[in-house]
């Protein structure tokens, strides 16, 4: 007999048929009335399907009221309409088959409220959790959506690498690949010898995909990558992780004021796709995890993003009145709680930042007439700040090469990515999606530990 999975034996086109159903026991009581109740779930969906087992089945008393929560089972029997409140369907058991018991007194996972840091040391077992399962399905959902996105924009997907010579983002913040002896490291005039590493070459995990994508948008037009990505800054935030997931388009003939509409055309998909695809999941965030979550999403799928220049971000943060932990000054660069300011006090709804003083921004940003500002956004959404990061990308091979000298940098490295100003030059545009903090965003979840499956943290890589 084929397995049913529960979200559709919950839709209740199978009702008094025989059905299969696998999963793991939520919880089980024993009625009185010679019989237990069992709640099962498969992952399938949030809710659980309430098993009624009959007292008579062959394995009740060894093996039936020995189902504590986690044991794992497939249940044959017939699909009814529930008799109690609470469900609308469940089934009576013809037979129960026990895969695996599983013991009360050691399976964390099944106790009543454990603590997210709790279960973060069994990130193994934690999406057995109606929040980490949810979290599961949304985050699946966004990913699905962001391929349908591109993909119907005609943009193409490109697998950029993980190991990388350069420094994309130009701030030092990498992890080195390497495969020397690290008990007998090779010197050369008193410096490590790369030319015996692996690569020949020092070589790192990647920081972006963003300069291997602007390659295939100068050739295709629209390309974008989504992929891990790795940093090696000490930020113990419930915003940075180690190692996190971020989306990057890349257009070719376009520049910031194309990307910011892109951006915010994205964003707005995502919501609107994850509300239409996940009701059941947003609404569980909505009644446990943050109970304004359902409107914020909505506000924002239906406002107009605010665009505003950095200068006049700077502006609006000095003559707030507000007290800032760290001070507003033109040229330093903005933080969470000023970003937070702006999109949920001031604006109360997600605003783009552009032009942002150059001295701040990475090398590859398009350097405005000014001289002091660059063609930069970053899109601020509540609660989370910056969520993405992007730019017109500088196609004056001089103002390239300079920026990079100056920020301490040799040209060598990036001899490829300067060819892409030499050959057949365009004016290009991209940004960076961190694909966490959107899973946070639509969630509510507070902890960006909590939205990834396995989180790599400082002092923290289990699993
Ligand atoms: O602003 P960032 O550093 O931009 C780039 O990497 C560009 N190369 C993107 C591009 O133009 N193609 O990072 C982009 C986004 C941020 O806005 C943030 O959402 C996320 O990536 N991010 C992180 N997410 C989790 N943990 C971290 N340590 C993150 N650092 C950045
Ligand atoms: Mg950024």
């Amino acid at each position: 007999m084929k397995r049913t999975y529960i979200a559709k034996a919950l839709k209740g086109k199978d009702i008094d048929k025989e059905i299969l159903i696998k999963g793991w026991v939520r919880t089980r009581r024993d009625s009185k009335g010679g019989f237990s109740f069992i709640e099962l779930n498969d992952g399938s969906c949030l809710s659980n399907l309430q098993i009624i087992v009959d007292a008579d089945l062959d394995n009740y008393q060894n093996e039936v009221i020995r189902l504590f929560p986690g044991s794992s089972i497939s249940v044959r029997g017939l699909l009814v309409k529930s008799q109690g409140g609470g469900q609308c369907v469940e089934v009576k058991a013809y037979e129960v088959n026990v895969y695996g018991f599983c013991d009360p007194d050691e399976y964390v996972v099944g106790k009543q409220r454990v603590s997210f840091e709790r279960l973060r040391e069994i990130s193994h077992l934690r999406v057995r959790t109606n929040t980490f399962g949810a979290v599961t399905r949304v985050r699946n959902k966004l990913a699905k959506a962001t391929h349908d996105f591109f993909q119907d924009l005609g943009f193409y997907y490109i697998n950029t690498p993980i190991i990388t010579a350069s420094d994309c983002e130009g701030a030092g913040e990498m992890f080195r690949v390497t495969t020397l002896d690290q008990a007998d490291i090779p010197r050369s005039e008193g410096k490590v010898d790369y030319s015996q590493d692996f690569f020949g070459k020092e070589s790192f995990l990647t920081v972006s995909g963003q300069l291997g994508v602007e390659c295939f948008a100068c050739g295709l037009s629209n390309a974008y990558t989504f992929g891990p990505t790795f940093r090696a800054e000490n930020s113990n935030t419930s915003r940075h992780l180690a190692e996190f997931w971020m989306i990057e388009p890349e257009m070719a003939f376009a520049d910031l004021a194309d990307d910011a509409d892109m951006a915010e055309e994205y964003i707005k998909y995502l919501i609107t796709t994850v509300l239409d695809e996940c009701s059941e999941d947003i609404d569980f965030f909505n009644k446990r995890i943050d109970k304004s979550i359902l409107e914020t999403l909505t506000h924002v799928k239906d406002s107009e993003f605010i665009r505003l220049s950095y200068t006049d971000a700077i502006d609006i943060l000095k003559k707030s009145g507000q007290k800032f932990e760290y001070e507003t000054n033109w040229g330093s660069d903005l933080q969470t709680e000023h970003e937070r300011f702006l999109t949920e006090k001031e604006f109360k709804k997600p605003v783009i930042v552009t032009d942002y003083p150059r001295d701040i921004k990475a090398f590859y940003m398009k350097q405005n007439d000014d001289e002091k500002t660059v063609a930069a956004m970053d899109v601020l959404v509540p609660k989370i700040g910056e969520i993405i990061g992007g730019s017109q990308r500088e196609d004056n091979l001089k103002k390239l090469d300079s920026r990079i000298k100056e920020q301490g940098m040799s040209l060598e490295p990036y001899w490829w990515y300067r060819d892409l100003r030499k050959f057949g030059n365009v004016p290009h545009a991209g940004f960076g999606l961190g694909f966490e903090r959107m899973v946070q965003f639509v969630t509510g979840m507070d902890n960006i530990r909590d939205v990834i499956p396995f989180p790599r943290t400082p002092k923290s890589a289990e699993f």
